[in-house]
């Protein structure tokens, strides 16, 4: 028997990148998996240069995969850093899947600036999905899963939440609060049986670093001579990560009882704490 079957899984941001390896390796463990992902963000501030976030058009083509694997899948539309859109998600998954086993707060964001160039709007936007976004759906999920049982909780962090970085200090400071969040809660829950670690990717080429990549340019360079730099310079193994390797970790952590309040790395060895 499958190693996750009738567990259920909700993924936040899981219609592509890093949230879609984790949601489709959970699935292939025997998972039913619901996935929440919004379109646009509701800010002045932007992402990747527009308000447009796009998950939710990429959400049906992930569900599909699911569902070819035989697993059910559903797609939710919600923003995390939105309290009442975060509750519907979980009532939705309970109504639908029948319970929630495992969450994946993966839901995230970047933007690129100085400090000192920073808008307010920027910092704000990284800290409400970053960090708000993971408070909420946590805080809306524990009934549930106390009522099950127990559970288990994924935050999706970063190596920024391990070591700062130029240009990424409201990043940086929402992954270092991931980070601390996580093995809070991990502490708060562990006598309910749920169990709460983090994942620290590396560097991964999705969307998001689609973007940092351009932001990273040096002078004369192209955006994907930024990309092989990052990778040469600041990843030991040479070779980037991928949604599948964070997939393969959500499914260890998802099965290791004995295991909670760690913030794993994933990362061909950029951090070593
Ligand atoms: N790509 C990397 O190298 C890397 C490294 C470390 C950590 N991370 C973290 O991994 C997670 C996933 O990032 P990714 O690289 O796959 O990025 P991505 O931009 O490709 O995917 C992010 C997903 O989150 C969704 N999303 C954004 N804001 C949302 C909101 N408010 N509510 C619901 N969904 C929302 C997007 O629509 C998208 O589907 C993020 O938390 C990111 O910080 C990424």
């Amino acid at each position: 028997m499958a190693q996750l079957s009738s567990k259920v899984a909700l993924v936040t941001g899981g219609a592509r990148g890093i949230g879609r390896g984790i949601a489709v390796a959970l699935a292939e463990a025997g998972a039913d998996i619901a996935i929440a992902d919004v379109e646009q963000i509701s800010s002045p501030t932007q992402q990747y240069g527009t308000t447009a976030v796009g998950g939710f058009t990429a959400v049906q083509t992930t569900v599909a995969e699911i569902s070819n694997l035989g697993r059910r899948a559903i797609a939710i539309q919600a923003d995390v850093s939105r309290k009442d859109d975060v509750q519907r998600m979980v009532e939705e998954t309970v109504r639908q899947l029948g319970s929630l086993d495992i969450l994946v707060c993966n839901a995230g964001v970047v933007s690129f600036s100085t400090v000192e160039a920073m808008t307010e709007d920027a910092w704000d936007l990284t800290f409400a999905v970053n960090v708000k976004g993971i408070f909420l759906s946590c805080q809306a999920a524990i009934p549930v899963m106390k009522t099950g049982g127990g559970g288990c909780i994924i935050n999706v962090a970063s190596v920024a939440g391990k070591t700062g970085q130029p240009g990424m200090a409201h990043y940086c400071a929402s992954k270092f609060a991931v980070v601390g969040f996580t093995n809070s809660l991990a502490k708060e829950l562990a006598a309910d049986n749920i169990r709460v670690n983090a994942i620290c990717p590396g560097i991964v080429r999705t969307q998001m670093w689609e973007y940092l990549a351009d932001k990273r340019k040096e002078q004369g360079e192209s955006k994907e001579e930024s990309w092989q730099r990052a990778i040469k310079t600041r990843i030991p193994l040479g070779r980037p990560q991928t949604p599948e390797d964070m997939g393969q970790l959500s499914v260890y952590l998802a099965t290791a009882e004995n295991v909670t309040g760690q913030a794993i790395n994933v990362d061909g060895g950029i951090e070593f704490h």
